[in-house]
């Protein structure tokens, strides 16, 4: 019996990215149907999958995590009416699979009675065939027996979640919120609170089955509660397959403004130059913003002599990283002071005059500097200096999404050792097969980029100090890069 996988869930078992997984279709190395995959041929392509392997891509996904810098997340169970649910759904499974196999028992014992009907020496023929038929069926043990078991056991452990109408999937591990598992995937739902109290979050259940986690005050109309309305920020799916329908942000105009207020949580001094800011949003106000945007800083009150400051910055985490928002920030050259601007707010910093625990106000998203949703190509990021910032964010939310088959960072730098963050960069080209990390000075990123010949064909994204990235764009343009394949953020 054939048994279809979803790509997103054949590449979860097989501890890979979908678009590698696609790059096979494409390649028709693997075929596939409707966009699913056999696991019959999946495990012929991947013959070295074994169940004591079944870590991997547990493993693999540990190391995307540790590449993010991110907390990893202790693996938890689902609640025990869910596992009970999804035990049963797959003993309902198996019980149809034992009345199927009963079935063709009985077809076969009747074609023996009828065999008996027959002229001697034309039911011993036929009865020989068929006993040897049944003998070689029963001899071959059944090619996908490990990813079918796996996959079994998947389905128990984790849910798996479709979302209409833009097709992406996700998975929900143990008891998390469709809200909190949607955002860690890449997605970028509707939400507000997170909380359960405004009801932005509304999703409308499909087909499956989802339950509330948490607590939550929004009442729902009773048109709403026909139609199978949940609050993704309270329910986690409580079947193994979920399907539900939910508004997605695509583009920054479908992100209303926001002003937050947050709270100061560290600085580290990255270089003498640099510092990383690291700010936590309450837990019942977090930003929405998409990948690569910025935002406007505020001091509130409570810090001394710095009443008015206030800057504009890229942010430097991705949407995905939870109530954590990250920034980095230059030392001001004494041009850049102005009253209460950006320069006298990186001057704060660098004075010592802003400590954690500050309460740091936060406008925005801005600007447009997303990645293009509907691109396949390969992408190409080109941060100059502290550029890094937004591309950090893009790249983060690019490896969530599994936007693209490859990934090639370069990072100019104008002084040596302006690379504040090489291991992070290091990391992402050692757990990912198609991620390419160049780093190199400034001077010399114009020959680089000419001496790329796939660049052309790449979507790019080009970040960094204004004064910076005319010179770099235009030589992207003159050799041939399509001006809605350029995407330029100036800082
Ligand atoms: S985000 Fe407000 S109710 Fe879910």
């Amino acid at each position: 019996m054939t048994q279809w996988l979803t790509l997103s869930r054949a590449a979860h078992l097989l501890g890979i990215s979908r678009v590698a997984l696609q790059k096979r279709i494409r390649d028709e190395e693997l075929p596939s149907f409707d966009g699913m995959v056999d696991a019959e041929v999946l495990q012929r392509a991947w013959p070295q999958l074994d169940l004591d392997d079944s870590g991997s891509f547990e493993k693999t996904r540990a190391i995307r995590e540790d590449a993010f810098a991110k907390r990893l997340r202790e693996r938890v169970l689902p609640s025990q009416e869910a596992l009970a649910q999804r035990l049963f759904a797959q003993g309902q499974e198996l019980a149809e699979l034992q009345r199927t196999l009963t079935r063709y028992h009985r077809l076969i014992e009747d074609l023996r009675l009828r065999l008996e009907s027959l002229p001697p020496a034309l039911a011993g023929e036929l009865g020989r065939l068929l006993d040897e038929g049944l003998a070689e069926a029963i001899s071959v043990p059944p090619p996908a027996d490990d990813l079918r078991a796996l996959d079994a056991m998947l389905r128990v452990m984790s849910a798996h979640v479709t979302v209409k109408p833009s097709g992406r999937e996700f998975f929900v591990e143990g008891s998390e919120t469709l809200l909190k598992a949607a955002l860690r995937a890449g997605l970028a739902p509707n939400y507000g609170c997170g909380n359960g109290n405004c009801g932005l979050c509304k999703a409308r259940v499909v087909a499956g089955e989802a339950r509330a986690v948490a607590p939550s005050d929004y009442r729902f109309s009773e048109a709403e509660k026909a139609q199978n309305h949940v609050l993704m920020c309270s329910c986690t799916a409580h079947s193994s397959d979920l399907v539900i329908e939910v508004l997605e942000a695509g583009l920054p105009e479908d992100i209303p403004e926001q002003r937050i207020v947050t709270k100061l949580r560290a600085v580290d001094v990255l270089t003498e130059d640099i510092l990383r800011l690291h700010l936590q949003t309450p837990r019942s106000n977090r930003l929405r913003f998409l990948a690569g945007q910025r935002v406007t800083l505020g001091l509130t009150a409570g810090v001394a002599n710095t009443s008015d400051l206030h800057a504009e910055l890229p942010v430097a985490s991705c949407p995905c990283d939870d109530r954590n928002l990250i920034f980095h920030v230059r030392r001001p050259a004494s041009a850049d002071f102005q009253d209460g601007g950006s320069g006298d707010f990186a001057a704060g910093l660098f004075a010592g005059r802003i400590q954690p625990g500050a309460e740091v106000s936060v406008w925005g998203p801005w600007g447009r500097f997303v990645l293009e949703r509907e691109s396949t190509r390969p992408l190409v990021f080109v941060a100059v200096d502290t550029g890094f910032a937004p591309i950090n964010s893009l790249i983060e939310h690019a490896i969530a999404v599994d936007a693209a088959e490859s990934i090639t960072l370069y990072w100019a730098a104008s002084r040596l050792g302006g690379q504040y963050l090489p291991n992070q960069c290091r990391a992402w080209a050692a757990a990912l097969d198609e991620f390419h990390y160049r780093p190199l000075d400034l001077a010399a990123l114009d020959a680089a980029l000419a001496a790329d010949a796939g660049v052309t064909d790449a979507e790019v994204y080009l970040a960094g100090p204004a004064g910076e990235l005319d010179a770099v764009a235009l030589g992207l343009r003159q050799r041939g890069l399509p001006a809605a394949q350029l995407h330029v953020e100036a800082l």
